[in-house]
């Protein structure tokens, strides 16, 4: 394989030099799993990760574009180290989504010229060759893919975290919800060889990894386009040919205790996915089902494929067929045409459902979707008064639901030490409700029962029973 050549090419380089390098990642947890995948290539180069930009002899920066203000951010952060670049060569690196985006890697061209490397979402694997190439030849590499790249298998992978893992069972997005930049930037849907995301969670098994997160942008449709494209029989594993059978699949490893996933869409939330998480123990009883916007209308524009009542009709079956289940979602505000109707219409679903957790954004126009070029866009104080309202909403909601926590039981997966005080740790319910509890580090790893005490909105207090 050649980035496996590449990686020794640089090793020899750089032997014995010390190296560093630091990696800012920007965005989703697919992003963030591929941020793990380059650390992994450059460790085995002999870079060593370091916390600090000043110390890096090799800056990476992981791009997200899904929402405005990322742009600022990124180009503030190249600004703020040229003088770096100029004192001591760093090589800087910028890769991820906003780089598939033509406009941007011209700005970088024009305005930022000391940048070293551009790579996309499909040349990931391309980076030793890329940093090969710098080390040698010091001339600018622009190394994007604007065709969907292949799903690359057996890149070394350096994880954040030795108790929960992600990993990313499909690339891409085939729904192309008008507001979303995510298909153009990703690509086509394509579903990850079966056999070898199960080879790869038992490994993690193995290693003592407790918790595992199935990661793509729309799970429940994984395998659907190779079923799509006749190549089912082919890749089929174990009898793994859809969402719901990777999930049963996945129950099964022994060492895994937790199995959680996102995102699911709405619309492919089929039987057999429902029916696999009712009947796999390990599996989180928390879903995260994301609305976008709870008024039929507003729906349709966004090309999302399901109304207000389909949405509610589903939240209803899964919640009758799993009792103990929970729902957190995300929504968008001030999508164009939303008017205080639809928007009404979307605080009717979110006190219907009563969400677990909500992660609320305002409306934000990507170039080359078609809501940018909707007409009717909605002011920005229309947009931050609704947001606020909505927000406002969330919170009473969270706060009372969390008031039905305490004096309950709750099994805990023990992260760590909380970040504020060594003496305490913290960890999550199944419904990722953070709980810090007084207790011995040797729990870390663990899943115990922790007596909920008082609660704090965005975590809960407890001790262990
Ligand atoms: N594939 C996932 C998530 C994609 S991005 C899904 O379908 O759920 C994560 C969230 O960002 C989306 O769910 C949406 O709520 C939000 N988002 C995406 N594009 C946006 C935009 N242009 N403006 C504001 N929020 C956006
Ligand atoms: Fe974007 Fe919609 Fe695809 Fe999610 S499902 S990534 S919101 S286009
Ligand atoms: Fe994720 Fe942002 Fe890309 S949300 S898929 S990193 S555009």
């Amino acid at each position: 394989m050649e980035a496996k050549e590449y990686i020794e090419k640089v090793k020899e380089i750089v032997k014995n030099k010390e190296l560093k390098y630091h990696i800012l990642t920007m965005g989703c947890q697919l992003n963030e799993n591929d941020s793990e995948k380059i650390s992994g290539m450059l460790t085995q180069m002999g870079y060593i990760q370091t916390d600090t930009v000043e110390e890096a002899d090799l800056l990476l920066y992981n791009t997200c574009c899904v929402r405005e203000n990322a742009e600022e951010k990124l180009f503030g952060k190249i600004g703020e180290v040229k003088k770096q670049k100029e004192q001591k060569g760093t090589i800087i690196a910028i890769g991820g989504c906003m780089m598939q985006e033509k406009h941007i890697v011209e700005k970088i061209k024009q305005s930022y010229p000391y940048v070293d490397i551009v790579f996309g979402t499909h040349t990931l694997h391309k980076l030793p060759e890329d940093i090969y190439k710098i080390l040698n030849e010091r001339k600018r590499i622009e190394d994007i893919l604007h065709i969907d790249g292949e799903v690359i298998e057996g890149l070394p992978i350096k994880r954040n975290d030795n108790i929960r893992a992600s990993v990313t069972i499909m690339n891409g997005c085939n729904n192309f919800c008008s507001y979303c930049i995510v298909p153009y930037v990703r690509g086509r849907e394509r579903s990850r060889n079966p056999k070898n995301i199960l080879e790869e969670i038992q490994e993690l098994a193995k290693k003592g990894y407790k918790e595992i997160t199935l990661l793509g942008q729309n799970v429940n449709s994984y395998m659907r386009s190779e079923r799509e494209n006749g190549k089912i029989a082919e890749l089929e594993y174990k009898g793994i040919n859809s969402f719901a059978t990777l999930l049963r699949a996945v129950n099964e490893i022994d060492g895994i205790e937790n199995i959680k996933f996102i995102s699911p869409h709405p619309k492919d939330f089929t039987d057999d996915v429902i029916e696999a998480i009712r009947d796999c123990k390990k599996v989180c009883k928390l879903i995260h089902l994301p609305l976008q916007s709870g008024s039929t209308q507003v729906l349709k524009f966004m090309n999302r494929k399901y109304t207000k009542e389909q949405y509610l009709e589903l939240v209803n079956k899964i919640k009758s067929t799993i009792p103990e289940v929970v729902f957190s979602t995300d929504i968008i505000v001030g999508f164009p045409g939303e008017t205080e109707e639809d928007f009404e219409d979307t605080l009717d679903v979110v006190r219907k459902v009563k969400f677990e957790q909500m992660f609320m954004f305002i409306y934000s126009r990507r170039v080359g979707t078609p809501g940018d070029r909707m007409e009717n866009q909605i002011p920005e104080e229309v947009k931050h008064t609704r947001f606020n309202k909505l927000k406002q909403l969330a919170e009473e909601q969270i706060a009372k639901r969390n008031q039905e926590y305490i004096g309950t039981i709750q099994k805990v997966l023990v992260e760590g030490t909380s970040k504020n005080n060594e003496n305490m740790l913290t960890g999550r319910t199944y419904s990722n409700k953070v709980v810090v509890f007084e207790a011995d580090k040797s729990l870390i790893g663990k899943i115990v029962p922790i007596e909920i005490l008082s609660e704090h909105m965005w975590y809960l207090k407890g001790k262990i029973k």
